[in-house]
């Protein structure tokens, strides 16, 4: 089978890459990438070793570039990781979200509807869902919550998830969505809260606490949201929603003073500061329908995956210091020269 990974060069989408090439190796894998400043070549430096694997840069809101991919690769699966992912950016500039999130979005699904494509996976959140309330812990969201969105980033997605429904049910399209929680991980850009917090109090910087930090997420390794992704966009029904969760549900304070005992360094790091505009109170996911329908457990209990994620920053300082100094930019032109 040949799948198309977008924004594979991206954090959620560059572990799944690795995902699919350590536990499908037959299928061939093309990670398509603008490579903006959230994706990093570097990344997929282990997976440009494998022979069934290669990267293409350009923009999924790119018709003709788009087109040309389709009709040289022919892919029987699209994964989209693609988007403007970060809540905050999305306050500042919401014209990009819109672009990629909605328009590249289509743009996919029409060259998907025109190629053949078997199945198109969307890679959607938890908060197309808006927020509950932080007194009623019996509340989750299910398949069936109705769309209420909060900030620009979660209203692009939800139009986007909207958009990928419309497709299958007017044109047939073998569509799926996926809805996730909060990921963590390795190769997480450092502007989200666990590597931002990581990435200062392990220069013993002040760290930002928005509001009291009583905000609560429900975290996610993004190994396991890779392998319910996979199992999805292979078994999963046309036309069907899958909320993908950990039933680990943190305040931020919470995890903020779980890292720094992590590393050793004392809460007096911790600076609280002027609140997010609109700021969900709490997410958290049923995900009892992947569960039953496909299977799909979280395997990484969340004091084991803090543990495995806080090493792996502190073992790529290299990584890390890059995109802190803005190096990595540079690095593409340097690995692609004379390649593509
Ligand atoms: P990320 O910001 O780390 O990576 C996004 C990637 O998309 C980058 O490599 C970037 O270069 C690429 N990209 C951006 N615009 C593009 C464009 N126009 N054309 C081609 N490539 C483009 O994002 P992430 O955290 O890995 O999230 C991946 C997907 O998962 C997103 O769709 C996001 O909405 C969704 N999601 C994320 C989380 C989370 O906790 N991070 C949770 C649930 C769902
Ligand atoms: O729920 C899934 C979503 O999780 C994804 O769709 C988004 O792409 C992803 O960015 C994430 O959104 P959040 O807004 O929840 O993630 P972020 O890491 O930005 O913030 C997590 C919480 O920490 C949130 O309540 C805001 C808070 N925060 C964040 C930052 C960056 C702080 O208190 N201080 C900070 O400096």
């Amino acid at each position: 089978m040949t799948i198309i990974v977008t924004g594979g060069a991206g954090f959620i989408g560059s572990n799944f890459i690795y995902y699919e090439l350590k536990n499908h190796p037959q299928d061939r894998i093309i990670c398509y990438d603008a490579l903006t400043y959230a994706g990093n070549l570097s990344s997929l430096k282990g997976a440009l070793e494998y022979k069934n694997f290669s990267f293409v840069r350009g923009d999924i809101a790119d018709e003709k570039a788009v087109d040309e991919l389709f009709e040289r690769e022919k892919p029987d699966i699209v994964v989209n990781f693609a988007a403007e992912t970060h809540v905050d950016r999305s306050i500042l500039n919401p014209a990009s979200f819109t672009k990629t999130n909605i328009i590249g979005t289509q743009t996919l699904m029409d060259a998907s509807r025109e190629f053949g494509v078997k199945r198109f996976h969307q890679v959607s959140t938890d908060e197309v869902y808006g927020e509950l309330p932080l007194d009623k812990p019996e509340l989750m969201f299910t398949e069936e919550t109705p769309i209420h969105t909060s900030s620009p980033y979660s209203a692009s997605k939800a139009s986007a998830d909207l958009l990928a429904l419309s497709y299958y049910r007017t044109f047939g399209l073998p569509v799926s969505i996926t809805r996730c929680s909060n990921n963590y991980g390795s190769y997480q850009f450092p502007e989200k809260l666990i590597p931002l917090v990581i990435s200062r109090a392990a220069e013993d910087k002040p760290i930002p606490v928005y509001g009291r930090g009583e905000n609560v997420r429900d975290w996610l390794y993004v190994m396991d949201h890779c392998a319910a992704i996979d199992l999805v966009m292979r078994l999963g029904r046309e036309g069907e929603v899958y909320n993908v969760g950990g039933h680990n549900e943190k305040t931020n304070i919470e995890v903020v003073r779980t890292i720094l005992k992590k590393l050793g360094k004392p809460e007096s790091l911790i600076s609280f500061v002027k609140d997010r505009p609109g700021h969900d109170k709490r997410y958290a996911i049923d995900a009892f329908k992947i569960e039953k329908e496909l299977g799909w457990k979280p395997q990484t209990r969340f004091d084991d995956g803090i543990g495995l994620t806080v090493d792996w920053y502190l073992e790529n300082g290299k990584w890390l210091g890059d995109i802190l100094a803005g190096d990595y930019r540079n690095y593409y032109d340097k690995m692609y020269a004379g390649r593509m």
